[in-house]
């Protein structure tokens, strides 16, 4: 069944001609996905619900966070996402289980489209760099215009980003395939355009150029990582990548003489809170450091968290799992590991055989760190000092817990628990004995899988179920 939607990005075509293929139970095998107007004109006649008139009116429900993925991963060129949202949405509907399942290869791939258009969509509020162009008579009220590449279909999905940033100024994005216009009132949305109709470096650059000069550090230049953040594609359209190499050759000779410069005064540091633990027994004192947590404030990051996440599970535990810090549905829910990565961490306790409930669940850092983007709040990781500031609550926790040996999952609980810095893929499967005698397993963090390629994914979990088996193992550690 050939079923063809308005356009590339139509969500509610979409939406429409699956609701109706559902409810006439179509399997997703047999059907095929188009967009546009293209050869599939010919077959017009043969078409899907829709052209037939017959587009069913049955309630699907499905779960919130899938009608959002869907919004995303409709912007993505590969031509078989629409293929893989209605597989998604048969396979909701016919298998239950499918929405705990973290490690379902579709839904994975979903993930990782939606993840890709969403850095896309990112990049371009990042580098598209703004050119005025005198257009009308008054000079000042010139038109901005950024020329842009995107990777997927993102511009109508951008444009209100750029209309909120830039309301009060007349602005247009020109990309191969579409641009927008903002003249103060509406977006306007055409077809695509050339690099040429975009205009040439102006004066205004060279004060920005200016300013990227004074800012640069040497002493911070991560060359890896910077290209990682701006990845050289994006090079040609970015007037300031011009100095990168000249202030990149200077870097050593200038973070040199930074060095002989006689040091600032450091930062003040906040006073930690004087707090005693009170003289009772680890099953009242761990609510209580609990609640010392909640009102913690020696970093920034509670500021803006729902709440601190204590860890759970019981005392004298024969392991302790330490994650990094709480992600978005921990923060939420008030409890550790409850979220996709979680779900992971039980999987493969439960293939060796062990009960959630019967090991100590905890992590390094208290309150979830994020960054947001649009409504969505995205994972940043802790910096150091932040992990630092929190590790006095891991060690107080350690101390009323009593594991027999702890598992650090990732490279900060590593670091909070051995106080030092591990490469965390090749220190993986080791112990290591702390200065109190505690020993600690090293291993990856069940986040890191599930940002691997799907494909990668069954070994990678075979080999993280093999590191858990090593601190599960009745005679461990
Ligand atoms: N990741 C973590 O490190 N901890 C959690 O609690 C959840 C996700």
């Amino acid at each position: 069944m050939l079923v063809r939607l308005a356009d590339e990005t139509d969500l509610a075509g979409f939406r429409r001609e699956a609701r109706a293929l559902l409810a006439r139970g179509v399997p997703p095998s047999e059907v095929h996905w188009s967009a546009g107007a293209g050869d599939e004109d010919l077959f017009a006649e043969a078409s899907g619900p829709a052209a037939t008139g017959s587009a069913g009116d049955g309630t699907i429900r499905v779960p919130a966070d899938f009608l959002e993925l869907c919004h995303v991963v409709v912007l993505h060129r590969e031509p078989q996402r629409l293929a893989l949202l209605y597989r998604l949405l048969w396979r909701l509907v016919h298998e239950p289980g499918l929405r705990h399942d973290p490690l379902d290869a579709d839904m994975l791939l979903a993930r990782q489209m939606a993840q890709a258009v969403r850095r896309d969509m990112h990049k371009m509020h990042a580098f598209a760099r703004f050119r005025q162009v005198q257009d009308g008579e008054d000079a000042n009220d010139p038109l901005h215009v950024a020329w842009f590449e995107p990777d997927h279909r993102i511009v109508e999905a951008n444009a209100p980003w750029f209309r909120r940033r830039f309301a009060n100024m007349r602005w247009a994005i020109l990309t191969p395939e579409r641009c927008v216009e903002w003249d103060r009132r509406e977006l306007h949305f055409r077809g695509g355009a050339s690099r040429g109709d975009a205009p040439p470096a102006d004066a205004g650059e060279q004060l920005w150029l200016t300013y990227y000069r004074s800012i640069f550090n040497p002493a911070r230049l991560k060359l890896q990582t910077m290209q990682k953040e701006m990845p050289r594609k994006y090079w040609h359209n970015l007037p300031e990548a011009q100095l990168i190499a000249p202030l990149a050759a200077q870097s050593r000779e200038r973070s040199g003489r930074m060095i002989e410069q006689a040091p600032s005064a450091p930062l003040r540091r906040l006073p930690r809170p004087v707090r005693e633990l009170p003289a009772i027994a680890a099953p009242e004192a761990l609510p209580f450091l609990h609640e010392q947590v909640q009102r913690c404030r020696e970093c920034p990051l509670a500021e803006h968290a729902t709440q601190s996440v204590p860890g759970e599970g019981p005392l004298r535990p024969a392991l302790m799992f330490v994650g990094e810090q709480p992600g978005d549905q921990e923060d939420l829910r008030g409890r550790p590991f409850v979220g996709p990565a979680g779900q992971l961490l039980e999987r493969a306790l439960a293939q060796l055989g062990v009960d959630r409930g019967s090991v100590y669940i905890t992590n390094a850092v208290r309150h979830f760190k994020f960054e947001l983007r649009g409504r969505r709040r995205i994972h940043k990781t802790p910096t150091q000092q932040e992990a630092a500031a929190c590790s006095h609550w891991l060690e107080e926790e350690i101390a009323l817990v009593q594991p027999r040996a702890i598992v650090a999952l990732g490279a900060t609980a590593a670091r909070s628990l051995l106080g030092r810095t591990l490469a965390v893929m090749s220190e993986r499967g080791e112990w290591f004995e702390r200065p109190d005698g505690l020993r600690v397993l090293v291993t990856l963090h069940p986040s890191a899988l599930l940002r691997m390629e799907p494909r990668q994914l069954p070994e990678a979990f075979d080999a993280f179920v093999r590191d858990l088996a090593l601190a599960c193992r009745p005679s461990s550690p």
